[in-house]
């Protein structure tokens, strides 16, 4: 299985959080030049990326109930979506800041159509996914694991969609989509259920 190192973080910026939030929109078209992988590095971590270690517990950049972090980010790659990486899915590796690629073909159609076809993730050159091993976090809160779970995926998200303001890229958010389509293109385990789509892009020049 392919396995590739990401750039280092970066843990700064010239963009306020006030800023990001105040520019923040779903922006659906984007400007055609590849993905540089300094960038999907960058919104990777900021959705599930590792900031410290806790009692032995590598600790994440959303926060999870009872670090019990349920959540998986793969990122899913059209053809010539991103210059340094082939089109397919990878899954992202907090600790190690890597991706494992898990399906080595395009899967960009697919993915698509699983989507009700929506033209966001047709356009974007990459989709992050989120999905949950909610069982995770369930054993811990048998009562509200469930509600848990989803409010990580908004965190994690919401990181994201942040970090594009940052940087001139752009993102939606998508969660309409067909769930088991979704979890058999990304050949996804039983134990994973896909949560939240998050198409992310190049910013035109003109937005
Ligand atoms: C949980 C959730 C699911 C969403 N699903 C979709 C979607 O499937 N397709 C889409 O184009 N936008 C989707 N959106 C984006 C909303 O349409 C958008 O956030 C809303 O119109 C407000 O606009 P803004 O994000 O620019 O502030 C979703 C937003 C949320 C929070």
């Amino acid at each position: 299985m392919a396995s590739i190192d990401l750039p280092d973080p970066e843990t700064d910026g010239s963009t306020s959080v006030e800023r990001a939030i105040a520019t923040r929109t779903s922006r659906r078209s984007f400007a055609r030049p590849p993905l540089e992988l300094a960038d999907v590095a960058q919104l990777l971590w900021a959705a599930q990326g590792v900031t410290h270690v806790r009692d032995g517990v590598e600790m994440r950049t959303a926060p999870s109930a009872g670090a019990t972090y349920p959540l998986v980010a793969f990122l899913e790659v059209a053809p010539e979506g991103c210059a340094a990486l082939d089109a397919g899915l990878y899954r992202y590796e907090p600790g190690a800041h890597r991706l494992e690629a898990t399906v080595q073909e395009a899967i960009h159609d697919a993915l698509t159509e699983a989507a009700l076809g929506q033209a966001v993730v047709q356009a974007a050159p990459a989709t992050i996914v989120l999905a949950a091993e909610a069982e995770r976090t369930r054993r811990q809160y048998p009562d509200h694991g469930d509600r848990y779970v989803h409010m990580e995926a908004g965190h994690a998200a919401q990181n994201v969609h942040l970090v594009c303001e940052s940087r001139t890229l752009q993102s939606c958010p998508v969660g309409a989509f067909d769930d088991d389509a979704v979890a058999a293109t990304l050949e996804l385990p039983a134990r994973l259920e896909p949560l939240y789509l998050v198409p992310v892009g190049n910013r035109p020049a003109d937005q």
